[in-house]
This record gives structure tokens, sequence and C-alpha cells, in this order.
């Protein structure tokens, strides 16, 4: 979502309407204690060559993801001064043991120009639910030794996931990155987008924190800008310590692309201004970010982010793409109901559905959504539509999805959503207020845990947006926690019987700090499609 959401429309209060304001009160957080988990080995940090302070040519670290039972990718990338033209070769290997001697698999693969010198490997043959650790080796040179989890195989008892999005660099530090690193036992890290933004230095998220400047310091248009935004970024190291600790599963959301993006623009793509026509943008905003991330691609041309994860018994993982191939955002009543609006793209909603029934079908605990934007329904009756951004602009779209879930009876689903820089902790139901009971949660179809961003700026941070809070907890009836001033991610755990979603936020993105304090927890018992306080 946008800067300019910053500012979604505020609605005309009538006096009585404060005055509830003022009785609104807040979810109160609950203290259980923290969950130990599977813990496996931590990787300290390792050194770095002294001279240069960095690993010779892999200056961006190294990364994993989509893990599957029996594979992983893995990604690095080479900088070299001379970047020949015909590549850089480049030896993998992936062993079961921290230093690197149980070596499972090794191979070779070849750094070249037209992929901006990154590597992706997907590296197959593995066990299910095993920790194993893997580098890169170029000449007589080591990449960092990163650690990758594959997925669970069917008897899965438990799984910890932590779920991050919206990164902006010039913001502030990347503090909720460290944190995550230091977790020693996650399953992996769901990213649901924002990983970059796009704007020019100084036009977004600067001023307030450190001095972080964005390459190219000009809006990321072109392939070169991308590639050149996302080594920027990649070249935190805590966001590196990140990658090399856990695997991610991520998806984009707009500002990988730009501001609002939809599959035929965006509000912040001006050829006007020479930024040229939408879809050589688009192409390359996605062929940097697949580049970029230790995403398994998909075959085929187009934009195709969407694709699924079997944690075992336990879980499937959906991930969703809500921003590469929606319809354009709306600003007339008439088109938020207009059944020919998408949100998904029809095959990727026809997808969707044949990934929650046979998820159903096969008896799996939980299905998650990991996508973009807020799906559950924040319009009162009556309000202007606060965002047409989020599934509130594409009603639609979004009883498609409900209506699946009633009719196939779809049951123990969570959305896991980002983009709006709060914490929200919400129960999902067709209408919050006419057939939803707050007290029991009946009438609630599913849950949705919103993540706040890692360091963008918050949304309530603004004076008249801080009014806004305390609203709409009045008015939510479904809202179970919401706030808006903090950084941070949330922490999920998973059984067979329940999920517990707890928000993290960490005191500051002004200095470096692995502090970290938790905010809320929530759990979803099996069946109940309810959230209530741990
Ligand atoms: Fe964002």
């Amino acid at each position: 979502m946008t800067c300019d959401l910053y500012d979604f429309p505020i609605v005309a209060l009538s006096r009585r309407q404060f005055i509830w304001q003022a009785a609104a009160s807040s979810v109160g957080v609950a203290t259980t204690k923290l969950h130990e988990g599977e813990w496996s080995y931590l990787l300290h940090a390792q050194s770095p060559d002294s001279s240069t302070g960095t690993f010779g040519p892999f200056r961006h670290g190294v990364a994993s993801g989509d893990p599957l039972t029996d594979r992983v990718v893995l990604w690095t990338r080479v900088t070299s001064n001379e970047s020949p033209s015909t590549g850089i070769d480049v030896e993998w290997r992936i062993a079961t043991d921290p230093s690197m001697d149980a070596v499972a698999a090794r191979g070779n693969v070849r750094a070249a120009s037209e992929h901006d010198f990154t590597v992706k490997v997907d590296v197959g043959d593995l066990r299910p639910g095993r920790t194993y650790y893997y580098a890169f080796y170029a000449g007589a040179q080591r990449s960092p030794i990163g650690r990758t989890k594959t997925l669970p195989a069917a008897d899965a008892a438990r799984a910890r996931l932590a779920l991050l999005c919206c990164s902006n660099y010039p913001s502030g530090f990347f503090n909720v990155y460290r944190c995550v690193a230091n977790r020693a036992d996650l399953d992996a890290v769901v990213h649901v987008g924002d990983y970059i933004y796009e704007f020019e230095n100084g036009r977004y998220g600067d001023g307030a924190g450190p001095l972080r400047i964005p390459e190219p310091r000009r809006e990321a248009v072109s392939l070169s800008d991308y590639r050149i935004r996302y080594a920027t970024y990649r070249s935190d190291p805590d966001l590196q310590e990140a990658h090399r600790q856990h695997p991610f599963i991520a998806v984009w959301d707009d500002h990988e692309l730009t501001n609002d993006a939809w599959s035929g623009g965006a509000s912040n793509h001006n050829p006007e201004q020479g930024e040229g026509d939408w879809p050589t943008r688009q192409a390359a905003a996605y062929r940097a970010y697949l580049e970029w991330m230790p995403i398994r691609e998909a075959p085929g041309a187009g934009i195709h982010l969407y694709r699924s994860f079997r944690f075992g018994s336990l879980l499937d993982l959906i991930m969703l793409d809500t921003r590469g191939l929606r319809d354009r955002q709306a600003n007339d009543p008439a088109a938020f109901v207009d059944p020919k609006r998408t949100m998904l793209g029809a095959a990727q909603e026809a997808w969707l559905f044949d990934e929650l029934r046979s998820s159903q079908r096969a008896g799996t605990a939980w299905r998650f959504l990991g996508q973009q934007v807020l799906f559950a329904r924040v319009t009162p009756p009556g309000w202007p539509v606060l965002s047409s951004d989020l599934w509130d602009g594409y009603q639609a779209a979004r009883d498609r999805v409900l209506d699946f879930l009633a009719n196939e009876s779809v049951r123990d689903v969570a959305v896991l959503s980002g983009d709006l820089h709060s914490s929200w902790a919400l129960d999902i139901a067709r209408d919050p207020w006419r057939q939803y009971q707050p007290a029991t949660g009946e009438g609630s179809m599913a849950v949705e845990l919103l993540a706040p961003a890692i360091s963008s700026p918050p949304l309530f941070a603004t004076p008249s947006m801080r009014e806004r809070a305390p609203l709409l907890r009045t008015f939510l009836p479904h809202l179970k926690f919401l706030d808006g001033d903090n950084r941070g991610y949330v922490l999920i755990d998973l059984t067979p019987k329940q999920i517990q979603a707890d928000w993290y936020h960490v005191p500051t993105v002004l200095e470096r700090t692995d502090g970290e304090a938790r905010a809320a927890s929530f759990v979803c018992e099996k069946g109940s499609s309810r959230l209530v306080p741990a």
C-alpha cells in the first residue's frame, strides 16, 4: 500500500461518535509464557574477510527459500570488478553439519550477467524436516555459511513461522530482521511484500530515520534500477543475517513494482514523466525480483508468484499474489461490488479454490493464505470504503472466497497479511455487524493476522491517523487487536489443535538494536475460526 493511503479518507464524525471514541478500549496484552520450540543449531555470526570487510565476491550474502520436503532454493550473488561476459563459475555445497564436513550434495553453476550475477540452485533429494547448511565457492573464496530447513514429513507435530513485511531502507534500521535472525527455531520466514521500495531518495521514509540512501537515488523504473535497489537493500547486515539463518517464503506487494500497482499500471507509474510503458516496467520489476529473491520460478511466461507449501498434515501455506494480477483500484461504490472485478485473476482464483478444497479433503489441520492486503471487512455500513486498495475495494472477489469456504466447508483458515504498517488481529465475518457475535465469535469464518512494518513509517504516525485507531476499535466488532505505532513482526506457532500468534515490536529503528517485546498474543483453536487472547 501506499504512502498516500496514510491519508485514507477520514470519515465525518458525529459528536456522539467522538464520545464513543473516548470510551473505546484496546484488547489487553496477554502474558503467557514464551514457547521454547524445537531448537536447532544457531550459527554464530561469521567473520568477514578482514581486508575488505566482506566475504570477497559474496558481499550480498546468501539466502534460501521455497523449501519443500525434498528440496530448497539456494541463492547468492557474485560481485566482481571484471564481470566477465562469460560469467563466473561458482560451486555450491549443502551439508548436514554447520562446519560443512558432511556434504550431502554439491554442484556447479555459473553466475551470469543476464541474471545480474545472481545464482539460484534448486537442490533436490533432501530429507524432510532437516536442517541443512550451505555455502558457495568462487575461486579461493567461500561465502558465509547459510542454514536452511526442509519442510516436515506428514507427521509434523508443530511448526513456527515469522510473518514479515514492509522494509523501507531509508526509514530506519532493519532491527526486525535481526530479531528474526536471532530466533533459532523458525521453520520459515513468510514475507508478504514491500521488500524494497521504489521511490527516489527523499520521497518517502527519509528525514526521520538514519541516513540510509537507497541507490539508485532516482525512482526505480528500469531493470538496472531495480537491480541496484535490491543490491542496496541486500547490503544491509541485518537483512543478510535473516536470510542466512532461515528459508524465506516470499511474495511481493506493490513497492517491488511501484505504489498501488495493479495488473495494468500503478498510481505511481507516470509515462508522461519518462517512465515508459507499464508492461516494460512490470517485466523489469518482476525479473529483478526473481533474480534477487530465493524463489522457485514457475515455468512459462507472465507473472506467476502464487504457489503452496505443505507442512505435513499440519498446514497448507497458500501464497497468493494480490498485487500483480488484480484489476485497477476503483473509486466507485458500484465497482466495489462488481462481480467482474478481480483481486487474484481468474487462473489464480481457480487455483486457490482447488488448493483449499484438496487441503480440506486431505484432512490438513490448517490452511494459511499468505497475501498482501487486509482481507477482513473494515468499512462499517454507511461509511465510505477506507481504502480501495484493500479487499474492501474488491468485495465481490472477497465474497467469492467466503462463499467457497462456506459451500465447501473449508475451515481452520488464517489469512496472513501486511501492507498496512500496523498490527491487526481480526476475526473474518461476512458481515461483522449483522452476522457475527463479538462475545462468542459466532459467525466468524476465518481469522486474520496482519504484520506491522519492519521499518516503514507506521500507519498511525500522524495525528489525524492516530485519532482513527480508537474509532476502529469501537466500530469494528471483529477487531481483536490494533496497534498503529510500532514496527515488528508476528510469530506464529502451530500445532494440530491450535495456532498462536504473538505480535513482537521493536523499540526503535533509529539505531541498531536486537531488543524486542511481545505486544499481543492470541490463539485460535482448531474448529473455532476465531481469535481469543492467549
Ligand atoms: Fe509497505
